[in-house]
């Protein structure tokens, strides 16, 4: 759990989530302040820049809508269950503009290759994992869908390779906790780290969950004290929505504890207990009154420092908005949150309402499917913190646990250059978490331009290099980025070339090679508007390094090992 202290993120307290302050919020993004960034050590424990300006943006110039914004990455996305509303799609002039043809989106894979530069070599790892079916992996990984993910079978492709049972497998970016979750189920020690607070609560969850019974026994114990207190918490919601965004306050997340909750582990968590906040207006529109108060109940009531309850956040997280009968509210997509000004719209326009859904019931069914399979055995690590110290945090955490401290693989997916927010897509779920969406945003390195991302990706990559074997292999998904807020994106194009000349190779690490995958198009989010829609980003490219020669052997040789397929597993898996 350890954070510096300098990047500590704020919980949303007071009026901090109303109306007003994502009004603010969004002119701030509009006057795009620039901040000229310093050198510091990545050991001086300060937020290190070099050459970097440090923008915040509006996310969505330069785009027809944020649904045209986002559908412009490349990796997984989580897949809606229902297609987007005639109303959230694109303009017919965006989704013309985005079909324009782009030379990657007419080459085929042998033009492809000819994007590398010549001097790089390619390794040849057949791309297997695109032709797995669509939730091949542990059923606990579409727990809560998250912006470019990548899917657990590309995580098992070099997991397989490159790894034997009880090997340390590490993501410094691990977002959902895809590769920490898919080590764990087989059988390695998954950890991973992200600077996002929501990605460590779908980290840890996932990597160090609670029995089956633990988390139905609690399911139960939160139904009957909702009983119990139901009337004082209905009462509560009917007063927020006669007068949406007011000044009423709710209880914080995590300051009531319900009985069973293991109180005491509060005090040393990661996220103190903050003082009673009002409910944003976008919030209070989300939700059917009866659903707002049992959110309220249950968001006051879960503990994300105890096992149990921050698997149940977590579960809570990944069915609060979507477009089936399994989410809490209708208004938007599974994927990412529409903008709260596009809540406000989107409900004086249509008049809509959210229907009546019973937060209980539906956590039941989500957990019945998360539960198909069983926990992984194996328990992993979940740190929360600057990927530029994860190094050093990782093996801190591995020597505790008593563990070997250093991985033989990485297999992890950087932030895109200026391409997803993760605070700002996230706004509902964090208010949900307790935290502030912009405060995230402006913590993350998901901003940078090419130089500055440079040199991120050299700290990151130098940080690291204390928690890798001699023979590690690192396996760095790194998307190409063609448009920039609607310009070409400077350096985008060849960023996986980029990051090896200028911040891997300059730390020591050797190439084994660039693997490309085409862009997995049948599960592209675009894919909901047709084939023409959202070219901007077409190719993945897998950086492939290792610490040393014998590494680089190990990667080059084991690129072309068979493996199996088969899930769940059959038999024990070995190299
Ligand atoms: C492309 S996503 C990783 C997704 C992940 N592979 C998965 O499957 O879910 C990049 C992640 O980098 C995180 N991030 C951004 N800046 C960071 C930093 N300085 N340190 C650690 N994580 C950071 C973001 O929060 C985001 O979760």
């Amino acid at each position: 759990m350890a954070l510096n202290a300098a990047r500590r993120v704020t919980r949303a307290d007071g009026r901090g989530q109303s109306a007003r302050s994502f009004a603010r919020h969004t002119d701030r993004f509009a006057r795009r302040q620039i901040q000229p960034g310093v050198l510091r050590s990545p050991r001086d424990g300060r937020r290190p820049v070099l050459d970097s300006v440090f923008s915040r943006h509006r996310p969505t110039e330069g785009c027809a809508s944020e649904v045209d914004f986002v559908a412009s990455l490349s990796l997984e996305f989580d897949r809606l269950e229902m297609p987007i509303a005639p109303e959230e799609r694109p303009s017919r002039a965006a989704r013309a503009r985005a079909s324009a043809p782009s030379a990657l989106s007419t080459a085929t894979n042998s033009q492809l290759a000819l994007h590398l530069p010549s001097e790089l070599p390619s390794l040849e790892i057949e791309p297997e994992w695109k032709d797995q079916q669509r939730l091949w992996g542990h059923s606990f990984h579409p727990m809560c869908s998250y912006l470019a993910s990548f899917p657990a079978s590309l995580a098992h492709a070099f997991i397989a390779r490159y790894t034997r049972p009880g090997d340390v497998v590490l993501d410094p970016f691990s977002g959902r906790g895809t590769t920490p979750l898919q080590a764990c189920a087989e059988g390695r020690v998954g950890a991973g780290n992200d600077l996002n607070p929501f990605a460590h609560i779908l980290t840890g969850a996932k990597v160090d969950p609670p029995t089956k019974a633990d988390v139905k026994i609690r399911l139960a114990t939160l139904r009957l004290a909702w009983v119990a207190s139901s009337g004082e918490w209905n009462a509560l919601a009917d007063r927020i929505v006669a007068d949406p965004g007011s000044d009423v306050l709710v209880p914080a997340p995590g300051s009531r504890p319900i009985s069973g909750t293991p109180t005491d582990r509060s005090a040393s968590g990661s996220i103190p207990v903050r003082p009673d906040t009002s409910v944003p207006a976008e919030v209070t529109l989300a939700f059917h009154p009866r659903t707002l108060a049992q959110l309220l109940y249950l968001r006051a009531g879960l503990d994300p420092d105890d096992r149990t309850d921050r698997f149940l956040l977590a579960t809570l997280t990944g069915i609060l908005h979507g477009k089936s009968a399994s989410y809490l509210s209708a208004v938007m997509p599974n994927t990412f949150s529409m903008a709260p000004r596009y809540v406000r719209d989107f409900v004086a326009r249509t008049g809509f309402h959210s229907p009546e859904r019973d937060a209980f019931d539906l956590l039941e069914d989500k957990l019945r499917r998360l539960y198909r399979q069983p926990p992984p055995t194996t328990r992993g690590i979940a740190l929360l913190g600057d990927a530029r110290d994860a190094g050093v945090r990782f093996r801190e955490a591995l020597h505790d646990r008593g563990l070997p401290e250093r991985a033989r693989l990485v297999v992890s997916s950087p932030p895109y250059l200026r391409v997803v927010k993760y605070g700002y897509y996230n706004w509902l779920r964090l208010w949900l978490l307790g935290y502030d969406a912009s405060a995230i945003d402006d913590l993350l390195d998901d901003a940078h331009h090419h130089d500055a991302y440079i040199v991120f990706m050299r700290e990151v990559l130098s940080g690291l290099r204390s928690a890798l074997a001699d023979d590690a292999v690192i396996a760095l998904v790194i998307g190409d980025v063609e448009m920039d807020r609607g310009r070409p994106a400077a350096g985008g194009v060849g960023l996986a070339e980029s990051v090896w000349e200028m911040a891997a190779a300059p730390e020591g690490y050797r190439l084994a090679g660039i693997a490309l995958d085409d862009v997995a198009a049948g599960r592209k989010m675009t894919k909901l508007w047709g084939d023409e829609a959202g070219q901007a980003t077409k190719l993945d490219r897998i950086l492939i390094l290792a610490t040393s020669e014998a590494g680089r052997r190990r990667a080059i040789n084991g690129a072309s090992l068979p493996i199996d397929w088969d899930w769940p597993p059959r038999r024990p898996r070995a190299l």
